[in-house]
């Protein structure tokens, strides 16, 4: 089983990066990074497919039988980053994969945005969004180890758990 998890925080020191980061240790997933990742802006003109870290995103796309987005809430919404890197792909990429969407907010009730933003383009791409989801706010973090709290990382785990549920139905 091939799981792919997108880091949608373009800041190197972003919470984003370190629930991305747990999530990919837990399902033992492939990490597409977009804080290190230098993908161009999109803009539809062929050349684009010639860049190494274009093709890169493509090819790790195309192999992936399950997807895992995280996005940062910024301006009520998710990341022009995660957005990017979708543009480059299309629906052959994800039609039928199980996706799992995590959102990380800066509290006050944050991250319901870039949840429903995540899903409504997940419709576009066809892909097989899963009803979980969660929000993780800065309280879930312990910032100067880099890591998840204990309850945070419980509260990750269910909803990892109900996504193998729909791994073991939806994948090969
Ligand atoms: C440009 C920008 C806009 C933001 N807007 C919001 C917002 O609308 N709502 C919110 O809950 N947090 C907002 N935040 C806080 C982020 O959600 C918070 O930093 C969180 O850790 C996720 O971003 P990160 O992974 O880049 O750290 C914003 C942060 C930035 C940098």
């Amino acid at each position: 089983m091939n799981i792919v998890v997108i880091n949608g925080t373009p800041r190197k020191y972003g919470r984003t990066r370190i629930a991305a980061k747990h999530v990919a240790e837990k399902l033992d997933a492939k990490l597409v990074d977009l804080s290190t990742l230098e993908l161009p802006l999109f803009n539809g003109e062929k050349e684009q497919k010639d860049h190494a870290e274009v093709q890169l995103l493509e090819k790790t796309a195309d192999e992936a039988d399950a997807f895992v987005w995280l996005s940062p809430e910024y301006h009520s919404g998710m990341s022009g980053a995660l957005k990017n890197c979708l543009d480059f792909l299309g629906g052959d990429h994800f039609r039928h994969k199980p996706t799992l969407l995590f959102s990380v907010a800066g509290g006050g009730k944050g991250g319901i945005n870039s949840l429903n933003q995540m899903r409504t383009i997940g419709r576009g791409l066809y892909a097989n969004v899963i009803p979980n989801q969660l929000v993780l706010d800065p309280y879930c973090f312990i910032r100067e180890e880099d890591k998840l709290a204990d309850e945070a990382s419980e509260q990750v785990d269910f909803v990892l758990s109900e996504f193998k549920w729909y791994l073991d139905r939806y994948t090969k």
